[in-house]
């Protein structure tokens, strides 16, 4: 860990797993997962998201959470969790309501006060806005945006801080790990807003999902978590991935290895702000890229057939 909070990995439910039917001969996968060796911190890839935990109004199931959660509190793990509102993986019903201001504001504060209530005290961070901002650092229009506007971001966080007052509050974006990308000063911007109207926002999470043939640079890494420590006290890298062009080759294993160092090395020397470091699952046949980014894989540690990436030793070497 090198003087950091922790370095995890997040997980699904069984079922939920990109490769399904899951056999139970993944029994090296839980191993792996639940070695405290290996990783202090985890977050659940799906189950705490919006979809699975309020599919229709007021109606609120966390058996999905809750399988990752409990696996944290067994295996004595930092619980981070994964994410309050989010344009991604809404309940549909709540993109096919024709709000009122008035109604969706209800919704959002039902919502939070539900979900985080329901896992006060066992979320060391919760993900309380996931990708608010459009690839030119302006707000993401989403439902949430179109009708209350930025409001919805300030009433996110209120309700957030007021419901768990121990968690630590974060934004969490993809795309805002170098300096010069308008993303960043978009996410510079949004929690300075908070911050300026006197709302509890703790930390900025840089989601991390990389490319290992076109990665930023230690510096840059170092430079962009100096923007975000103006404004907040901590950032942690949170679904870090690097995904390769397949085929997979030598080179291209090394470049990845190289940006996994990166991150290491960058929250490493800025430790008084970058906390820790979750990879987005560990076990590349788990991974999502292929499924979003077709052409693309072996984005994690583990090969299938459980071998290590190179990248493995590479960061443990950097540690
Ligand atoms: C991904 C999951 O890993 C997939 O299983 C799911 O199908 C889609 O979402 N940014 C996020 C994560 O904040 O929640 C996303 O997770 C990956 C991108």
């Amino acid at each position: 860990k090198a003087g950091l909070q922790y370095f995890g990995a997040a997980t699904d439910t069984p079922g939920f797993r990109e490769r399904e039917p899951y056999p139970e001969s993944y029994s090296q996968y839980d191993a792996i997962l639940e070695d405290p060796k290996e990783f202090g911190q985890t977050t659940p890839t799906n189950g705490q998201k919006w979809l699975f935990v309020e599919p229709e109004p007021g109606v609120f199931n966390f058996t999905e959470g809750d399988y990752v959660a409990n696996l944290a509190n067994r295996t004595n793990k930092i619980l981070r969790c994964h994410a309050l509102v989010w344009h991604s993986q809404l309940a549909p019903w709540v993109e096919t309501t024709e709000w009122t201001k008035e109604g969706l504001r209800e919704a959002i504060v039902r919502h939070i006060t539900e979900v985080a209530g329901y896992y006060r005290g066992r979320c060391a961070h919760w993900d309380v806005l996931n990708e608010a901002l459009d690839e030119d650092g302006t707000y993401r229009k989403s439902v949430f945006y179109n009708v209350l506007g930025e409001e919805y971001i300030r009433l996110a966080f209120e309700t957030a801080a007021k419901v768990d007052p121990e968690a630590k509050l974060y934004y969490n974006d993809y795309g805002i790990e170098r300096p010069a990308s308008v993303k960043t000063a978009g996410a510079v911007r949004l929690v300075k807003m908070l911050k300026d109207a006197g709302i509890k926002v703790d930390g900025v999470g840089m989601q991390a999902h990389l490319h290992a043939d076109n990665h930023p640079s230690e510096a840059d890494l170092i430079n962009t978590i100096g923007m975000y420590k103006e404004v907040v006290k901590e950032v942690a890298f949170t679904e870090l991935d690097v995904r390769i062009k397949v085929p997979v080759d030598e080179q291209k294993l090394q470049w990845q290895s190289e940006c996994y160092q990166k991150v290491v090395g960058a929250c490493v020397k800025t430790k008084d702000v970058c906390v820790g470091i979750t990879i987005w699952d560990f076990y590349d046949p788990f991974s999502w890229v292929p499924h979003v980014f077709p052409g693309n894989g072996a984005s994690l540690l583990w090969f299938e057939d459980f071998s290590k990436h190179p990248a493995y030793d590479g960061m443990v070497n950097y540690f």
